[in-house]
C-alpha cells in the first residue's frame, strides 16, 4: 500500500505575525478557501491511508481541518529527521511493509502531482532506495536543497550529490549547472528509511525505536533535518524529476510569487497602494503603503511587522526576541 505522511509539526516562524504559537502556518490559508493542512491532505486523496505527523498541541487542530487523516504525534519537537524516523517506525507497526509519501504542508503546488508523487512510490520500490522529487530552478534560491543528477532513465536518476541549504554563490553555480531543487516530497518503504538512519547521526534513536521506548528515542537525538541527517550522505538516493507549478511558502517574500498584484504590489487583504511598487502587503485588515519600495508589511491580530523583502528571512529573530520575553 501507498501510505501518505504529512508533516505538520512546524510552527512557520517566518510567517509571524499570520502564524503564532498556536497557529502555525499550515493551519492557514492565505486567502484560499482551505487551510494549507487540509489542501495538502486532499492533494494526497489517492493514497491508501494518510497520516499527519505533528506535536500534542496542534493535534486537535490538525483533526479539526482533516477530519480523514490520521494523527500520529510526537514526543518532541526535533525537526524532519527524528519525525521521519518516528514515523516509520510507527507506521511500519501499524500497517506492515508499505511505501511512504512524505509530503511537507508548507507547499502550493499546481500540475499533476499524483502521477509524481505514484512514480516516486514505484522507484521507491524498485531500488529500495530514497527517493526525491526534483524541480528545475528557477533562481539561486538558498532555502532549498540542491541534487545533482546522474544519468537518468525510466523517469528517475540516481543523487549524484545532495546540498542542502547552499550559500547563494554555491546556489548561483548549482542552477547554471543544472541542478535540481529537492521538492521536500519524498518516497521510501519504512526499511529503507530506517536503514539509512541506523548510520546517520539518528542512529541511537533508531536502537531507542527499536526498543520501543519512544521517549527516549527522542532524548537521543539533537534536532535536525532529514536533508542534513541522512540525505546529504545518502548512498541509495534517487530523484524523480517533476514538472509541478511549486512553491515552499516559507516566508514572507514567496508570498510575492502566488498573490494578486495590485499596482505592481503582491496584496493579501485589503490595501491602498499609493506610488508604491514591490511590496508584499498581507494583513487581516486593511493596509496603506505610500511612496515605499519592496518592503513587506505584515498585521495581523494586533500585531504589525515591516521588513525589507530582502531580509525577510530575518522574522526569526523577530520571534526568537519575543519568545525570550515571555
Ligand atoms: N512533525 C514534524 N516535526 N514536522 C516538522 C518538524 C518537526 O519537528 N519540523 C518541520 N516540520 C514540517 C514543517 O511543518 C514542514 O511542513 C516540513 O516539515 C518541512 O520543514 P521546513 O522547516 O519547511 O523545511 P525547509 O523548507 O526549510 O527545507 C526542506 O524543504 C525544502 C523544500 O520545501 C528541505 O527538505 C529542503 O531540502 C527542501 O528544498
Ligand atoms: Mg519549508
Amino acid at each position: 500500500p501507498i501510505v501518505a505522511l504529512v508533516l505538520a509539526g512546524g510552527t512557520g516562524t517566518r510567517l509571524y505575525p499570520a502564524s503564532r504559537s498556536d497557529r502555525p502556518k499550515q493551519f492557514l490559508s492565505f486567502g484560499r478557501e482551505q487551510s494549507l493542512l487540509a489542501e495538502t491532505v486532499n492533494r494526497v486523496g489517492f493514497a491508501d491511508e494518510t497520516y499527519v505527523l505533528t506535536r500534542e498541541s496542534f493535534a486537535d487542530g490538525v483533526r479539526e481541518r482533516a477530519p480523514s487523516a490520521a494523527v500520529l504525534t510526537e514526543p518532541a519537537p526535533k525537526d524532519t529527521g527524528p519525525a521521519l524516523a518516528y514515523a516509520a517506525h510507527r507506521i511500519r507497526e501499524q500497517v506492515g511493509d508499505c511505501v511512504l509519501l512524505c509530503l511537507p504542508s508548507d507547499h502550493r503546488i499546481s500540475g499533476p502531482f499524483s502521477d509524481v508523487a505514484r512514480t516516486a512510490a514505484r522507484v521507491a520500490v524498485e531500488t529500495e532506495g530514497l527517493v526525491t522529487v526534483g524541480i528545475e530552478p528557477d533562481r539561486p534560491a538558498t532555502g532549498y536543497g540542491y541534487i545533482k543528477p546522474g544519468a537518468s532513465e525510466n523517469g528517475f536518476a540516481p543523487v549524484e550529490t545532495f546540498h542542502e541549504k547552499p550559500d547563494r554563490e554555491t546556489a548561483t553555480a548549482y542552477v547554471r549547472e543544472g541542478f535540481y531543487w529537492n521538492a521536500g516530497l519524498f518516497a521510501w518503504t519504512p526499511t529503507a528509511l530506517l536503514s539509512a538512519a541506523a548510520s546517520s547521526p539518528l542512529a541511537p534513536m533508531v536502537e531507542r525505536l527499536d526498543q520501543g521506548d519512544y521517549d527516549a528515542a527522542f532524548d537521543a537525538v539533537d534536532p535536525v533535518s532529514i536533508d542534513y541527517a541522512v540525505l546529504e550522505d545518502a548512498e541509495n538516493a534517487f530523484v524523480v524529476p517533476a514538472a509541478l507549478d511549486w512553491d515552499d511558502l516559507g516566508s514572507w517574500d514567496a508570498f510575492e510569487r502566488i498573490l494578486n498584484k495590485q499596482d505592481g504590489n503582491a496584496v493579501l487583504g485589503e490595501a491602498v497602494t499609493i506610488d508604491a511598487d514591490g511590496n508584499v502587503l498581507v494583513s487581516d485588515g486593511h493596509v496603506s503603503a505610500v511612496g515605499v519600495e519592496d518592503l513587506v508589511v505584515a498585521t495581523f491580530d494586533d500585531r504589525t511587522l515591516v521588513v525589507p523583502k530582502d531580509e525577510a528571512q530575518r522574522v526569526r529573530e523577530v520571534v526568537s526576541e519575543l519568545r525570550d520575553d515571555e
